[in-house]
């Protein structure tokens, strides 16, 4: 049984560079053995991510994640069974906090500020499969 779950977050000591490396680090390391994949997307303090993968997989990794105290105020947008993967080629992509994005942001929300706490799930699906779009894996600038 595959998932697809979305969540938000706010970054509890805000984003650097290294907390992105750490993050995209552990992802690299964990989620292929666990057939896990996804994105992830920033903007200031505000984290996206979309997780797939196994169902129970998933479940334990959100478990993890709620337990990590550099991002609070998890909030789950979007959980639903699939029977494709939209973000099958990373282990985690890393959609990066390019100016570019800020277009993504603003046509699919009020702002150009990444604001996914006052998305709809639709919204929120379309931003990722845009952004997937431009996500490369490999030196990508982590913050520009
Ligand atoms: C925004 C955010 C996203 C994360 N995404 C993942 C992930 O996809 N996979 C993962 O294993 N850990 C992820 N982590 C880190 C986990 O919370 C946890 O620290 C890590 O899985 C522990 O494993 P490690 O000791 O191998 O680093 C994320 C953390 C944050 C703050």
């Amino acid at each position: 049984m595959l998932v697809r779950l979305t969540y938000a977050s706010r970054a509890s000591h805000g984003i650097s560079s290294q907390l992105i490396r750490e993050i995209l680090d552990s992802s690299r390391r964990n989620n292929p053995a666990s057939g896990l994949t996804g994105i992830l997307c920033c903007n200031a303090d505000t984290f996206l991510q979309a997780l797939e993968g196994p169902r129970a997989a998933i479940n334990a990794l959100y478990n993890r994640l709620a337990e990590d105290n550099r991002h609070k105020d998890l909030t789950i947008l979007d959980y639903e069974e699939i029977s494709v993967r939209r973000h099958a080629n990373w282990s985690m992509g890393w959609a990066g906090a390019k100016q570019a994005n800020r277009e993504l942001f603003l046509k699919y929300s009020c702002s150009d500020r990444l604001d996914p706490f006052s998305m709809s799930a639709e919204q929120v699906n379309g931003l990722l499969l845009e952004l997937a779009a431009s996500v490369t894996t490999i030196n990508a600038p982590l913050i520009d």
